[in-house]
């Protein structure tokens, strides 16, 4: 098993948490399995390299893609993603972004999904946040499309929280 965790960060919260999902994982494991790419540095083609995709992003500037995945959108639209697995994971700020919160993770979900990966590792616990609106809902709002994190407001719970999406992603990566 080979996990291409690739990230884009700005101020370094996507990359710590990027960090911490590649330990847990590696852990769970027990294997060094996540191999981590920060996107500044990576031409998105390696992403072609994985079977199975681990996807880092934070919303910026009321509902934008973090800056580095803005300037490598037209790299990803040019991949065949045929037959990947796709988990994504996002950093942002409920409480000072709130109509806005996680919307980079929504784009790049149909982003992936329309270039024809399959997306695993949606988050079930929306209840645990308060938000005015987010384009990272699944249709019936149930669901994140993937991890949702918020190191402004919820430090705390970051921990805990990729613990048990990782704990998630094994689940159903063996299923
Ligand atoms: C100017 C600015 C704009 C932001 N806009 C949003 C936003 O629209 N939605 C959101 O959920 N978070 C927003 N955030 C919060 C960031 O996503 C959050 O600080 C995140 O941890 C940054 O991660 P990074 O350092 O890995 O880029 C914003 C933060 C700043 C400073």
């Amino acid at each position: 098993m080979k996990i291409g965790l690739f990230y884009g960060s700005t101020t370094c919260y996507t990359e710590m948490a990027a960090e911490k999902i590649q330990t847990q994982l590696n852990t769970l494991f027990d294997a060094p399995v996540v191999e981590m790419f920060n996107i500044k540095d990576t031409p998105l083609v390696e992403m072609l390299n994985f079977d199975w995709l681990i996807l880092g992003i934070s919303t910026w500037d009321f509902g934008e893609l973090q800056e580095d995945w803005e300037s490598h959108w037209s790299d990803v639209e040019a991949l065949d993603l045929t037959g990947k697995t796709v988990s994504i994971f996002g950093l942002g700020d409920q409480v000072g972004y709130t109509e806005w919160f996680q919307d980079a993770v929504g784009m790049l979900h149909d982003l992936v999904v329309a270039q024809g990966a399959e997306p695993i590792g949606y988050w079930p616990n929306t209840e645990d946040y308060e938000f005015e609106g987010s384009k990272a809902l699944t249709e019936d709002k149930s669901h994140f499309v993937g991890l949702a994190l918020d190191d402004e407001s919820q430090y705390e719970k970051t921990d805990e929280r990729i613990a048990s999406w990782c704990e998630q992603l094994l689940s159903e990566i063996e299923a």
